[in-house]
């Protein structure tokens, strides 16, 4: 297992980076440097994407991969007299996950400044109020200030996000713990693909999307440049192969490996992938031996779904990590998973042909 340890590191560096929706810079630099030795371009588009190229020998046909590299976090909205700050959402982050947390923020001049989000303790806490989840508007971040011109002396201004203060802890089983797995992970596996890909036949776009956790609109800005004739997004899914949850509702089981995406969710927004990309990855993952799960999944969906929807429609699927606890400060992933989802996207870039990609559009009838 020569790739554990490289993996690993990148993810270590990748997650400790604050990068939620719109603040992206900081994880984009890295991603940047880590990538740059394994593509022939490379850019950052107006929106704030990181497309990376790889040339095809035949000079014809587009893929896409895309990996987020946002993550979900807090703004700032309000600084109290007494130095307390009070936050609004970035994406989908429940009340309940932000209990007692320890949270980072960085400034506009690079400072870090650490806070936990307190609770009355229980010894004066009402008992209805023990029973119950508080709202994000009576919740409140605690940076150790006693007043707001503190606050301000540490650089922290309204605006500013603040996102889990976690480091990735290693589990059994090769199995690891932390933050904004969701979707670093995806990120490394991405990275590792462009790594592993050696003459693709078509031109191979590797997309570093942003604000994906609010709407999956970095994949839209930048499917619409790269116009693909076909994509696959990498990203993690529920694992939900855990207590309290009936066997029937497994939709993946970690380190089963990577997940081929079926359908994601009923509502509009949600992705059916195409299902010339679900045989063509499964033939793939059979071919080459790389172990795999089907899943149909009860919601979330992921970058895949702009990207279909790009001008004429794009046949577009997801490659997905198992991943316990998603948006959450403790998310868990086997890194045999995360390779296995490398291995499986370099295939896919390896295999896709120009034929092929005309092939799975459209077709003149008369
Ligand atoms: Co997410
Ligand atoms: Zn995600």
């Amino acid at each position: 297992m020569a790739w554990r340890s490289e993996i690993l590191d990148w993810l270590k560096k990748l997650t400790v980076i604050p990068g939620p929706s719109g603040r992206e810079e900081g994880v984009r630099e890295v991603v940047a440097s880590l990538i740059e030795p394994f593509v022939d371009k490379l850019w950052i588009d107006t929106w704030g994407n990181l497309v990376g190229l790889k040339k095809g020998s035949s000079g014809e046909g587009k893929l896409m991969i895309a990996a987020h590299i946002d993550e979900i976090g807090l703004f700032v909205s309000h600084i109290e007299d007494d130095g307390f700050l009070r936050v609004v959402p970035i994406g989908g982050i429940p009340e309940r996950t932000l209990l007692y947390q320890r949270v980072v923020l960085r400034t506009r001049d690079g400072r870090l400044v650490r806070g936990v989000i307190g609770l009355k303790p229980p010894h004066i806490a009402k008992p209805e109020e023990l029973q119950k989840i508080p709202e994000m508007r009576e919740l409140f971040v605690d940076i150790g200030a006693s007043s707001r011109e503190e606050v301000e002396k540490a650089g922290v201004r309204v605006g500013d996000v603040l996102v889990f203060d976690r480091d990735v802890a290693e589990l059994m089983n090769n199995r690891v713990a932390g933050k904004a797995f969701d979707d670093r992970v995806g990120v490394v596996s991405l990275i590792k693909a462009a790594q592993l890909l050696e003459e693709p036949k078509v031109d191979t776009y590797f997309v570093a999307t942003v604000q994906e956790e609010v709407g999956l609109k970095g994949a839209r800005t930048s499917a619409f440049a790269i116009s693909p004739d076909a994509a696959v997004a990498i990203d993690v899914t529920i694992a939900s192969d855990i207590p309290g949850v009936a066997k029937a509702e497994w939709f993946t089981r970690l380190g089963k490996g990577p997940a081929i995406k079926i359908v994601d969710g009923r509502s509009a927004s949600g992705l059916i992938a195409h299902p010339r990309i679900v045989e063509f990855l499964i033939s793939i993952a059979e071919k080459y031996k790389v172990p795999y799960q089907l899943e149909v999944a009860a919601g979330g969906t992921t970058d895949a779904s702009i990207i279909a929807l790009n001008k004429e429609g794009v046949p577009a699927g997801t490659i997905s990590i198992p991943s316990r606890y998603i948006h959450s400060p403790v998310e868990v992933v086997d890194l045999n998973d995360v390779y296995n989802t490398a291995l499986l996207a370099k295939y896919f870039a390896e295999e896709a042909t120009p034929e092929w990609l005309r092939e799975i559009k459209g077709r003149v009838l008369k």
